[in-house]
Formats: structure tokens, sequence, C-alpha cells
């Protein structure tokens, strides 16, 4: 089977290759590729800042919706022409790509390949790190950081629809109202002053069980200022900066957890495992409608520098796609 992928001569190069796709292996399957989840680490990895793990397809795109087109021996769930969407070990900017058969999810016709693409990411991040690492229960309040992102604009949609309280973040005045109209409770303008001050005069401080945070740098003290006793401090980005300077007292005073992860180093044991809770918790939501995927744009697959550039200058509102079909 020919297979048609992007390949990045250089940052500021890409360029449409062709090969024949791999065959799946036991627990595989190959997916016919309709779109391609865009994420920030595909921007690093162009730029040569985010190499790939070893065992990982060099080719970027770390998640897909399409057709499964071929089953490895071992596969028990499921079969030819089924609609998935899928975590991709890499490969995902192609018309072809392998998944393993517990990394993917049923599409239900309600759903389109390019509202597909826009799922498992943020799914697999927010269920991780919030639900496992942050231990959210219902009733508690989650502040999500960043609600207008690809990860932000489910997580508030996912911890609501489990029962928490969410309170979040967005870069303008239309974009904090476009994420309370996801589910937040209350929504700062982190561009509009404090945010500390913001989110107190707002009456979560010192109220905030979990904390997810995209943006580390001067925002961690303020997370360990707004967190509640015991609180759960989960970091999984650092668009404001690597480094940050803590009142270390705050930490012991309060018993709060600082934790974080990177999707791309979980094994594949433990994304199997999140995959099925998912299943069982957050998928029967999202045929509901009561989570939905927001994809601001999809581009095709040969205009992906334009669709990275998009990303880069942050003006979209949830998630960027590409359209990896030909002709
Ligand atoms: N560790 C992991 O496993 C993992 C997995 C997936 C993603 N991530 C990370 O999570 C972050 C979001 O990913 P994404 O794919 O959802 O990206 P995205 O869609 O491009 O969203 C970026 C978000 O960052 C917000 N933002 C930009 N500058 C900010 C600032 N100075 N302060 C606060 N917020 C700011 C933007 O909000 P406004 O424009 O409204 O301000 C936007 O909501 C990235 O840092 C990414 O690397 C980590």
């Amino acid at each position: 089977m020919d297979r048609h992928y992007i390949h990045f001569e250089t940052p500021d190069l890409a360029k449409l290759a062709n090969d024949t796709a791999p065959p799946a292996g036991p627990e595989e399957v190959l997916i016919k590729v309709d779109h391609a989840g865009i994420n920030r680490a595909d921007l690093l990895q162009r730029l040569g800042l985010y190499p790939p793990p070893e065992d990982a397809s060099p080719i970027p795109g770390l998640e897909v919706a399409g057709q499964v087109v071929a089953v490895g021996g071992r596969c028990t769930a499921l079969k030819l022409g089924d609609r998935v969407c899928a975590l991709t070990h890499g490969g995902g900017y192609a018309s072809h790509a392998i998944a393993r058969e517990d990394h993917c999810l049923a599409l239900p016709d309600s759903l389109s390949t390019e509202q597909g693409a826009a799922l498992p990411e943020a799914l697999l991040t927010v269920w991780y790190n919030v639900m496992e690492r942050g231990q959210l229960s219902a009733g508690e309040t989650v502040l999500i950081y960043g609600g207008s992102s690809g990860i932000g604009s489910i997580g508030i949609q996912m911890a609501a629809a489990l029962g928490a309280n969410v309170i979040s973040t967005a870069g303008s005045v239309a974009r904090c109202d476009a994420v309370r109209a996801l589910g937040a409770s209350f929504v700062a303008n982190h561009r509009e002053g404090s945010l500390t001050e913001q989110i107190t005069e707002a009456g979560y401080g010192g109220k905030i069980d979990v904390i997810l945070d995209i943006a580390g740098g001067d925002l961690m003290q303020a997370n360990l200022d707004l967190a509640a006793l015991d609180g759960r401090i989960v970091c999984i980005g650092v668009m404001r900066g690597m480094q940050s300077e803590i009142n270390l007292a705050t930490l012991f005073m309060k018993r709060l957890t600082l934790t974080g992860s990177t999707l791309r180093r979980l094994d594949t044991a433990e994304r199997a495992r999140c995959f099925t809770a998912i299943r069982d918790r957050i998928w029967p939501q999202v045929i509901a409608g009561n989570i939905q995927p927001i994809v601001d744009t999809a581009y095709s697959l040969a205009d992906v520098l334009e669709a990275h550039e998009h990303m880069r200058l942050g003006t979209h509102l949830g998630k960027l796609v590409l359209d990896c079909r030909m002709g």
C-alpha cells in the first residue's frame, strides 16, 4: 500500500514524500488517515528541539482519525473498515499511520474524522494529568490554564462532565467568553493584570484543589498561593518559562503536591490503561455530545507550514488539524 507523508527537509521546507505503508504489528492496526491533529510538540520536533523517542516514527504527528485498513493478528476489538481516532507513536502526518489497537477509540457516526483527530492527545493528557496525577474528584475545584487551547478546551469539558467546578484563563475578553461557554464558571484574563488577584477576587484564592499548568515560569508561585490545603499542581508545559522561583514553605505549609508528566514518555501499557478508563468514563460523554472537540481550522497536509505558523501565533481556539487525504 502506497503512503504519502510529510518530511521536513529543513524547519522551513516541508515536502510530500512517498513510500510503502508499514505493516501492522500483531497488536497494531494500520489506519488510512483522513485527518491528523497538530500539537505544539510537532512544532518543536520540526525545529529540532524535541527529537522523537528512538522507537517512534520520525514522521511527525501524534494523533489521527480515519479508517482501519489492516489489522494485526492479535487484535480483537477492531476490524477492517472501522472508523477510529487514535494516538500514534509519531507518523500521523501521512496518508497511513500505525497505532496500537488499545490506543484507538471507535468513532461514533456523530463525529467526523476532523473532530476525531482533535481528541486522542487532549483526552489522554487531561485524563492522565488531571484525573490520575491530580486525583480530581467530583465537587472539587480545578484551575485549567489556557482554556482556549487544544488541551484546555477538552479539559474544561471533561472536568465539568465529571462533576468538578472548573475555572480557567485566556488571553482576551473574547477568548474568556469562549472559554466560559465551554463550561468554566470563572475565567481570568492573563493579559489584564495579576492572575492571582483576579482569581482571589473571584473567591477562589486558597481554594483550588487541582491545577493543570501549561505555562510554568512566573505562574508557579501563583499556583502555590492559589492552591487549597492538600492541593495538587500538575505542570505539563512551559509556555512562560522553564525556570520558576518558588517559596518552598508554601509547599509544606499547605501539604501541596507538585508533579508533572509528558505524554511522549508515558509507556505503552500506561497509555493503554488510560484509554481503558477513557472508554469507560469519558467516551460515553463524547458520544452523548457532552464533550465536544473544538476544531478551529483544517489545513491540507501540503499546507503544514501554514498550519504550524497558525499554532505558533496562538490565535486559534481549540485544535488545528491536517486533512491528509489526497485528491
Ligand atoms: N506534557 C504533556 O504531555 C503535554 C501534552 C500536550 C500538550 N502539552 C503542553 O500544553 C500546552 C498547551 O498545548 P496545546 O496543544 O493545547 O496548545 P495550544 O492549543 O497552542 O494552546 C496554547 C495555550 O496557551 C495559552 N497561552 C499562551 N501564552 C500564554 C501565557 N503567556 N500565559 C498563559 N497562557 C498562555 C493560550 O491562551 P490564550 O491565547 O487565550 O492566552 C492557549 O490557550 C503546550 O505548552 C504544550 O506543549 C503538554
